[in-house]
């Protein structure tokens, strides 16, 4: 059983390996599937600008290329020298809306001791379906 904070700590793990030598910012995520693997992610950021991929769709990637897409939470930790609540942009909420239920949880925070958890319903309320 993989409990939010043990989440949270392997994201910011991911963080390090965030490539941002351009914002500066590195964002780390930490993806559990129902399977109850973890899969990680990082920004990879690119001289051309709107090439970059963010940390959560980098952390679903790797998981769907294992052959895994059934989700429980992702864990996302952001920031330049501390980390700040970093909330998932809008492009990634609805990557995240094309492999995810409504109950999906994502967990922000500045540090492992006020985590802030959210559903995937309350950051993409109203989503779009064909
Ligand atoms: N970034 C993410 O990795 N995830 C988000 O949800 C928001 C933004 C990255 C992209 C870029 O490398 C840096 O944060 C600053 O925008």
């Amino acid at each position: 059983m993989m409990t939010d904070k043990q989440l949270f700590e392997l994201a910011i793990k991911a963080r390090e390996n965030a490539y941002a030598p351009y914002s500066n910012f590195k964002v780390g995520a930490a993806l559990l599937a129902k399977n109850g693997e973890v899969y990680l992610g990082c920004n990879i950021e690119n001289k051309s600008y709107p090439v970059t991929l963010c940390a959560e769709r980098s952390a679903f990637s790797n998981a769907i290329v294992a052959g895994v897409k059934e989700f429980e939470k992702i864990a996302i930790v952001g920031g330049k020298d501390k980390l700040v609540l970093c909330s998932p942009c809008g492009m990634c909420r609805q990557f995240m809306q094309e492999f995810c239920y409504n109950d999906f949880k994502i967990i922000l925070g500045e540090d492992v001791f006020q985590l802030k958890t959210f559903t995937l319903e309350q950051l993409l309320p109203e989503s779009f379906e064909l």
